[in-house]
């Protein structure tokens, strides 16, 4: 039994195909045709937002967020997360500055971020870039009042954090921008993908511009610089085909989610889940008692043909590229980095599977 850490869902082929014949059909295959609007529509009444805009990637979903929302200078975000989190800031010509997470979340702490804030340096920081990891919301209220008092820009990093709600209302509408991944190992997915979730309309119509090489889809104007980050119709037709699945790949993921909970949890810390919040079973995170032991689990499930991976390492603060400010210490996140591990966990993984990965972790320990 091999078991891979992800596995992308797949859609019944006749369920996409019958999508992609409408784009054949119509010979209009991309510049924001009929099933790249449907798909808008459709995600924004799934997900209870406005101002969805659709591109090509979660990566470039962030860049285009930081350029809509005049993002200079600095932005402080968290070390602990998959590196396009920063990425994309040092490509738009921004410096990220870290503060450390907080140790039951593993989410950037805003205690640290207010920190930060008071140094001699903040007069740089133009955003906040925090991250909901692996689809757990950060304390969206502390940001908000930080963001406030501060005149700064918050831009949540909600790749993982598809269908999200927190008290009723999508986490995906707090902040001025929230950017999701549409990649092919993700809840919901359109191979290559990603949003960006304005919280104002004038704001998604720049961005809106940008992303067709600053030419205006109504009048044909430019009104300034563009890129091409659209997403294509044969990338929102498996988008269409994957949301027809939604509700059930939800309900699986998250029956696996607390599956491994079940078996797991009495032994091994896992992130504190955020009151009132909904969980879309996107990772199961562990966090091993020391880095030897992590180590050890990830070779004992080698072993067995099971792979688990190091999300999220290194603490991205320890990169040699991310020291333009020097080294900024973060030393929970360092830590965690060193001793968490993400189990597999995919739509079709089995109880039995689950059960015996399960099995594979508590003899490490
Ligand atoms: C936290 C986080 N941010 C950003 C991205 C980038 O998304 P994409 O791969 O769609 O560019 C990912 C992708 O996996 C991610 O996990």
């Amino acid at each position: 039994m091999t078991i891979p850490v992800n596995r992308p869902y797949q859609p019944p082929f006749a369920q996409y195909q019958q999508y992609l014949q409408q784009a054949f059909d119509r010979n209009w295959l991309t510049n924001n045709g009929p099933l790249c609007q449907l798909l808008k529509v459709r995600l924004e009444e799934y997900l209870g937002v406005k101002n969805l805009l659709l591109v090509a990637n979660g990566t470039l979903a962030m860049q285009l967020a930081y350029r809509a929302l005049d993002v200079k200078g600095q932005a402080i975000t968290t070390p602990f997360t998959f590196i396009a989190s920063s990425s994309s800031l040092l490509w738009e010509g921004i410096t990220p500055r870290f503060a450390d997470i907080d140790a039951q979340s593993f989410n950037l702490s805003p205690a640290a971020t207010a920190a930060m804030l008071s140094s001699d340096l903040s007069a740089e920081v133009s955003a906040i870039v925090p991250v909901h990891v692996y689809g757990n919301p950060c304390d969206v209220h502390a940001f908000e009042q930080i963001g406030a008092k501060h005149q700064l820009k918050v831009i949540y990093d909600a790749a993982h954090a598809f269908g999200i709600q927190l008290a009723g209302r999508s986490v995906l509408s707090f902040g001025d921008a929230a950017t999701l991944s549409f990649h092919a190992t993700k809840v919901f997915h359109t191979v290559e993908g990603g949003a960006v979730i304005f919280r104002d309309a004038d704001a998604y119509q720049r961005a809106e511009r940008m992303i067709n090489f600053g030419i205006d889809n109504k009048d044909g104007t430019i009104s300034g610089p563009g890129i091409n980050c659209k997403m294509s119709e044969v990338h929102a037709a498996m988008g269409l085909a994957v949301l027809d699945n939604i509700d059930q790949i939800l309900e699986k993921r998250q029956q696996n989610y607390q599956q491994y909970l079940r078996l797991l949890s009495p032994y091994l810390q896992t992130p504190l889940w955020a009151e009132n919040a909904s969980s879309n079973g996107a990772y199961f995170p562990i966090l091993c008692p020391t880095a030897a032991a992590a180590s050890k689990v990830m070779q004992h499930l080698a072993a067995h043909q099971v792979t688990a991976r190091r999300y999220f390492a290194p603490s991205i603060n320890t990169l040699a590229t991310y020291q333009t400010l020097g080294y900024q210490s973060c030393p929970v996140s360092e830590d965690y980095a060193n001793r968490t591990l993400c189990l597999p966990l995919y739509y079709d993984l089995t109880e039995t599977e689950i059960n015996f990965v399960a099995k594979l972790v508590l003899e490490c320990l």
